[in-house]
């Protein structure tokens, strides 16, 4: 099983150039075409938050437009540059919540792995957030009877990355409930994966793989300093796809540039001698 991972789109209404200066929607057209031409092809497509920039109507109106060449199934998370309903209302397929339901808290049944989607927006604010009620959410659906393994996805990554103005909007109340959560089945949860940083990250959390996804359009800046300037780069556009073994019981995780680059060039030549 596929599992292509695109986060922090922030489209702007009428393509406007996000921070006046990043084409998000040129940059996720370029990433819809990349994953349709991927041989194989995803099986599923998780959207891990900040799709839009504002999170107004016209901005979700502009991604289905672009969404309309992805013609493999598509969930999504939103971020903290979202609005629940303008995008539930864009998106009622890839938003599957239960009537009445305040948060985008879903669970994926369709393939050998349980796709959970977790909603850490707290309106207004660029911190994320898990309340009680939604912990509580989880823990139910973890109690079900369904031996399948997991994988959840939300936005804002429960870990400090030493990115420092990164750091100080991460998941915050709530994040240790999560971790008890994810502790007590760390057997069946073979990944969490997040977006919000803008980068490729990887460890170890609550005993289970955690990853953040880099953006399809621009990158936050590679500072560790403490202090650090809250900045990005125009590093190359990116997705993580994960590889999930069912058999091995395995998930892997590659990262794939988007842009495309010279090549692929043979190592052999046409007689089968190495190239020198
Ligand atoms: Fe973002
Ligand atoms: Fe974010």
């Amino acid at each position: 099983m596929l599992i292509a991972q695109l986060t922090d789109l922030h489209i702007g209404a009428g393509r406007r150039l996000a921070y006046r200066k990043v084409d998000t929607a040129g940059a996720l057209e370029n990433a819809v075409a990349y994953v349709m031409s991927m041989e194989p092809r995803p099986d599923v497509v998780l959207f891990t938050g900040d799709i839009g920039d504002l999170g107004t109507p016209d901005e979700y109106a502009l991604v289905a437009e672009i969404l309309k060449d992805l013609t493999i199934p598509y969930f999504m998370v939103p971020g903290n540059h979202d609005c629940r309903a303008p995008l539930c209302a864009a998106f009622p397929d890839a938003t599957p919540v239960a009537s009445g339901q305040a948060f985008v808290n879903y669970v994926v049944d369709d393939f050998d792995l349980r796709l959970i989607a977790l909603d850490t927006l707290e309106e207004g604010k660029p911190g994320g957030v898990l309340p009680t009620e939604q912990l509580d959410w989880l823990r139910d659906v973890l109690a079900e009877e369904d031996e399948r393994d997991c994988l959840i996805f939300l936005h804002h990554p429960p870990i400090l990355t030493g990115i420092t103005h990164m750091d100080v909007q991460n998941l915050g109340a709530g994040a240790d409930g999560l971790a008890d959560i994810v502790r007590a089945h760390r057997d069946r949860i073979r990944a969490i994966i997040c977006g919000h940083v803008h980068r490729p990250i990887h460890t170890i959390w609550a005993g289970v793989p955690l990853s953040i996804g880099p953006s399809v359009a621009h990158q936050v800046a590679f500072d560790l300093r403490v202090g650090g300037a809250s900045a990005f780069v125009m590093e190359p556009p990116a997705l993580h796809l994960h590889v999930w073994d069912a058999d091995q019981k395995n998930l892997m995780t590659h990262m794939a540039y988007i842009d495309r680059h010279d090549g692929p060039h043979p190592f052999f030549d046409e007689t089968g001698k190495l190239i020198v």
